[in-house]
């Protein structure tokens, strides 16, 4: 369902005009991103934020402890991207300004680019020649993020699980039900991170069992988080790195993947399903939570989507990304499953897909 008439991506409908201002948007792009986080980190998005006649420059300054040069560059920059406008002498926060202040998720995105993505972005042309992270090496020596998602700096650490859990959270409440309609027992959570998926089923249906599956080093974090939890007797743990060779257990009667399988490249998608539906019990269901930059309802998701698609290129792994819809559902009907059901719009843009083995594999 690759509908590109929906975002507008099937004309060139721009001016001239336009066109060549849109360029010089994106010519200095990085100075406008790092105008609008410094705005909102010396406060004065925040301040205007709650001045109902706006603020003179000369306000500003002395609420925000800066001198009149510096409040002077942010503040004309700001005018040119309409986060702020001007009537007057008085400033006012615009439209954009307000998002950027308040938005949840405007907030969480920004914060991502900012702590994890901007530096290692310099090395875009490396990662897609090379097909490797070649951002990745500010962080620490690796083939991939994941297992050094534990050891980032601070502020990246929060700004990874700030993003990752603010997409997956909104989703979990949405699925919930839809899962436990299959009527689960056993529910294998892969690529479960910390356990917050774990936690939710154990919260929703007081009998079920949940395994967290995913590397050694998300266990751990996961084990601490658990154990806080008073869940230690109905959320087991089992490292695995499902690229490797092992085989995998095959108690449960549904298999959970959130935002896991945007992580591996194409072959490496239908090599793990495939592993998967081995795994399988006849009757099982695979259940699959994804981000489809062309099954969102909004230009803006799209947008979102098809841009932290870069944060895999040249941060987490060099080879995967955010798919489409009809690139991905290739890749599980080659992995010999079938698609039961599947519901768009769950959160803030996820898709459910629910599948079983195809009927021929137990025939
Ligand atoms: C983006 S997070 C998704 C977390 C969670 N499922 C959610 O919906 O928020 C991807 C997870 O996959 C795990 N992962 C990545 N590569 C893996 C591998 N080769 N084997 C097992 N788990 C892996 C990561 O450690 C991480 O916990």
């Amino acid at each position: 369902m690759t509908d590109s008439s929906r975002y507008g991506y099937d004309a060139d409908s721009l001016t001239a005009l336009e066109a060549i201002t849109e360029a010089q948007k994106i010519a200095f792009a990085p100075m406008v991103f790092q105008a609008a986080s410094s705005l909102c980190e010396l406060g004065v998005l925040d301040f205007l934020s709650g001045c109902r006649q706006g603020a003179t420059q000369d306000e500003i300054c002395a609420q925000c402890s800066l001198d009149r040069y510096a409040a002077g560059v942010l503040l004309d920059l700001a005018l040119s991207a309409r986060i702020l406008y001007r009537q007057g002498e008085q400033y006012h926060l615009g439209k954009i300004g307000h998002f950027l202040t308040h938005d949840p998720m405007t907030r969480v995105n920004l914060h991502f680019t900012r702590d994890v993505c901007y530096q290692g972005l310099a090395e875009l042309t490396t990662s897609l020649r090379e097909g490797r992270p070649a951002g990745l090496s500010g962080f620490g020596e690796g083939k991939t993020i994941y297992p050094l998602l534990g050891r980032l700096p601070q502020k990246a650490r929060d700004s990874w699980f700030g993003f990752d859990h603010f997409y997956s959270d909104g989703a979990f409440k949405a699925a919930l039900p839809r899962v436990f309609a299959l009527g689960p027992k056993h529910v294998y959570d892969v690529g479960g991170n910390t356990g917050k998926w774990a936690l939710r089923c154990c919260e929703y249906d007081s009998d079920v069992q949940v395994t967290i599956l995913d590397l050694p080093e998300q266990i751990a974090l996961a084990r601490d988080n658990v154990a806080a939890h008073g869940m230690a007797g109905r959320i087991h743990l089992h490292a695995v790195d499902l690229l490797c060779d092992a085989t995998l257990p095959g108690e449960a009667d549904v298999w959970w993947m959130s935002q896991f399988l945007d992580c591996f490249s194409e072959a490496q998608i239908v090599a793990i399903l495939c592993k998967t539906a081995a795994a399988m019990q006849p009757q099982a269901r695979l259940c699959i939570m994804e981000l489809f930059w062309d099954r969102q309802p909004y230009e803006a998701g799209a947008f979102s989507l098809n841009a932290s698609s870069l944060y895999f290129t040249c941060l987490a792994n060099g080879t995967s990304r955010f798919y489409g819809a009809e690139q991905f559902v290739a890749l599980v009907q080659q992995a010999g499953l079938e698609i039961e059901s599947q519901v768009d719009g769950l959160g803030v843009g996820h898709t459910l897909l629910v599948c079983r083995k195809a009927a021929s594999d137990f025939e």
